[in-house]
């Protein structure tokens, strides 16, 4: 299999998150897309939440405008979302579980218990041009369905790799094991949340994995070295892991 490059999608959410301790007007998300995109950023992600905790419905109106890369939208699986997501027509929508009381997105998305409810959604999507990505764990049975539901592409939540005490490769063997399953299945794989620079090389090195959508610790870490560095070092840290990869991969095919 060749080695597909992997894009870095920049989730700018927390800068929003910053803006909204004061209620004020910085500082300001859409400022941060052009320093994410000089930095090498091949997308701009933002989760429109159903409590507008951060990202508010103007920063999406306006961020439609501004993302000259890629707009990936995160929103839950409800018709307002849908609606939005259909007027403003972002590149690719990233359908995410939501619960009101959650800090952040706890697990992956429920595909199985109401699929109808996915399914009509992707159509809806699907009918404005939109691209729709299911965030979803790397389990085998909701691999499966997300193949019998038709989407193109599937997000794993890389939150229980993050969390897993060191020395256990449990998590990211079932991520390795589902990205393989998925790609066989012909679905586009991404993955995220919880990433950081100091654990993104085992993730970043899944043959099959195409795009990271990371958030939290590129904005922490702006805070002391600014967004562009903060950026910068994120994708040095991808492509170190991607480029050892790429020259285990030249060896074995030569
Ligand atoms: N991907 C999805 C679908 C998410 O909901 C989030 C968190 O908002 C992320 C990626 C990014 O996670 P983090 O902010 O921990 O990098």
């Amino acid at each position: 299999m060749a080695l597909k490059q992997q894009r870095l999608y920049v989730n700018i959410d927390h800068v929003a998150t910053l803006r909204q301790a004061r209620r004020g007007a910085e500082p300001d998300p859409i400022e941060a897309v052009a320093i994410c995109e000089a930095a090498g950023a091949d997308g701009i992600t933002a989760h429109l939440r159903e409590d507008r905790r951060h990202i508010q419905d103007a920063d999406i109106e306006r961020l439609a405008q501004s993302v000259t890369t890629y707009f990936n939208l995160e929103i839950a699986c409800v018709e307002e979302m849908i609606a939005i997501a259909r007027r403003l027509r972002p590149q690719q929508v990233t359908l995410v579980p939501e619960r009101r009381e959650e800090v952040t997105t706890e697990g992956g998305l429920d595909i199985i218990s109401d699929p109808t409810r996915i399914s009509d959604a992707i159509s809806a999507l699907s009918d404005a041009g939109i691209r729709t990505s299911l965030f979803i764990d790397p389990a085998p049975s909701v691999v499966e369905m997300a193949r019998k539901l038709g989407v193109p592409a599937i997000e794993f939540h890389t939150g229980s790799y993050a969390h897993s005490p060191p020395g256990d490769g449990g998590a990211l063997a079932a991520l390795r094991k589902a990205s393989h399953q998925a790609a066989g299945l012909g679905l586009a794989v991404h993955a995220g949340h919880g990433l950081t620079v100091t654990n993104v090389g085992p993730v970043a090195s899944i043959l099959e994995i195409e795009e990271l959508n990371i958030g939290h610790s590129i904005v922490s870490r702006a805070v002391f070295t600014g967004l562009h560095a903060a950026v910068t070092e994120m994708r040095q840290a991808m492509e170190a892991a991607r480029g050892h990869l790429s020259e285990r991969t030249e060896t074995r095919t030569r």
